[in-house]
């Protein structure tokens, strides 16, 4: 006589109808033909990014924010009917007090600097899942990551007209090895579409490639709020030429773009890193205009190379984030700092961008906060007032690189413009500022990362007519 006995298969549950189940001595044999059941009956097991178990709205809430359950969480079956069909879920619920505990590892842990709150990606963020659909073909790292950046520029309506340094040929290749995939193919034409594919590049970067990506090395991206509300800094007008000399991921370039709204510019962007350039360059690529010109270098940038051959004296404006305390020995451009004995990047920094700006020209930077008020810096400090006129300080809180690159060094944005020889230049007023928030969590406990002082200070300076147009400067 048939019956019905409940099977669990890879993470999901079916009822199946079977006459002899008993017969199958061997496990694997009984799996099978479970599975075989069970497909023939449409009961097809989901893809393994399906097979999740869900969350309660407010568990999911607060596991986002941080917080943890203190008594630990029951298993619940929900049963809806769709159509003709049962649906069973999983579904977990918390049987005790939520407390503010410390994140573990969901993916928002990795790179909430990145906005996925502000972006609005869904707690189910689909990394994770297409990290298991490569691995399941023998790829991971980088090609992962060229392939999905691959698939945003097919996705795009845009022209290429080649890539310089990112490698797209690469990247289509392994995507011809999974495409025939379609649940991989699903995934893919959901995320990579759209202006959010764009934000979530450098995310996807930092998760495939840039675990070697973090401390020690100087490098970490700037949350792309904080790139904006700098760029807001800026007297941006159609015409300008705006440079980032270490451009990581093209956050600060892309940022500027966008407020231009499609007005022409000059974007130039130089990072050591040629990967990091690569993807500077889709990123420009999803962004831009088509009016907006992109020039890229991969140059040491305390080297006298192209880059600063090319645009020695002829930059509007800089935006930056520097890496941060990197000793050097020598440096192959001229700098009155290195010669006083400071022999740290992002002192030596303050040269390069003085090497590239024209007269009147803006630098906002991100700089560590010891070089505003260290005594140690008091002679580098003197210099600076000296070629430069300072336009303003904004310190910010500790922690705003600590999501993304595990980093408690405070940095402050210091904005200051190339001193002209002539003396009718239009001075504007100094600002200073301190910003206790910016729109990213600060630390792993905070679940107040959605206030953002920063954005507030930027659109007060403005108001009260700080910033002065670099022709005014002149
Ligand atoms: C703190 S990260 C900032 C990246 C990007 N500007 C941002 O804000 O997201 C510093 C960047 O400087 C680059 N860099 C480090 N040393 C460099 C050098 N000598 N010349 C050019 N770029 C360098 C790193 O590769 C890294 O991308």
């Amino acid at each position: 006589m048939a019956r019905s006995i409940r099977i669990q298969f890879a993470g999901a549950t079916y009822h199946v109808m079977c006459r002899a189940v008993a017969r199958y001595r061997n496990p694997e044999a009984r799996d099978r033909q479970k599975l075989k059941n069970a497909t023939m009956q449409g009961l097809t097991p989901a893809p393994p990014w399906e097979q999740k178990e869900e969350m309660s709205g407010r568990d999911s809430r607060l596991e986002s924010r941080g917080c943890k359950c203190d008594a630990g969480r029951v298993k619940r079956r929900k049963t809806k009917r769709v159509g003709k069909r049962k649906e069973t879920t999983r579904v977990r619920e918390s049987e005790g007090l939520y407390t503010v505990g410390r994140r573990t590892t969901a993916p928002s842990d990795i790179l909430p600097g990145f906005d996925l709150t502000v972006t609005g990606v869904p707690q189910s963020d689909p990394t994770y899942s297409i990290e298991a659909g490569f691995r399941r073909y023998g790829l991971e790292g980088e090609d992962v990551f060229l392939a999905l950046a691959a698939r945003c520029v097919q996705e795009s309506p845009g022209r290429h007209n080649g890539f310089e340094f990112f490698q797209y040929e690469r990247g289509l290749q392994v995507l011809d090895l999974v495409t025939h995939d379609r649940q991989i193919d699903s995934v893919l034409t959901k995320v990579c579409v759209g202006s959010d594919a764009v934000v979530h590049l450098p995310v996807w970067y930092q998760y495939f490639v840039g675990r070697r990506f973090r401390e020690g090395s100087g490098k970490f991206f700037t949350p792309r709020l904080v790139a904006r509300s700098m760029a807001n800094l800026l007297p941006l007008e159609a015409g300008l030429t705006l440079c980032d000399p270490t451009c990581g991921g093209g956050t600060f370039l892309s940022e500027v773009a966008r407020l231009l709204n499609g007005r022409p510019c000059e974007l130039v962007g130089n990072d050591v890193d040629r990967t990091l350039v690569g993807l500077t360059e889709v990123v420009l690529f999803l962004t831009c205009g088509a009016s907006q010109k992109r020039h890229l270098f991969c140059n040491n940038v305390y080297d006298r190379g192209s880059f600063l051959y090319a645009y020695s004296q002829r930059v509007d404006c800089i935006l930056a984030n520097p890496p941060f305390s990197l000793p050097l020995d020598s440096v192959g451009m001229r700098s009155t700092l290195f010669s006083m004995g400071y022999h740290n990047s992002d002192a030596i920094f303050l040269d390069v961008c003085l090497e590239l700006l024209k007269e009147g020209g803006h630098l906002v930077c991100l700089l560590p906060h010891s070089i505003v008020v260290n005594t140690d810096y008091s002679k580098l400090r003197s210099q600076v007032e000296r070629e430069w006129d300072l336009c303003g300080i904004i310190t910010l809180p500790e922690g705003v690189f600590y999501m993304t690159a595990s980093t408690t060094t405070r940095a402050d944005i210091i904005h200051l413009r190339k001193k002209t020889a002539a003396k009718t230049a239009v001075v504007g007023k100094i600002y200073f500022a301190n910003a206790p928030t910016v729109g990213v969590a600060l630390n792993s406990r905070d679940i107040m990362s959605g206030d953002n002082a920063l954005e507030d200070v930027a659109a007060t300076v403005r108001a009260r007519g700080c910033i002065v147009d670099v022709a005014d400067s002149r």
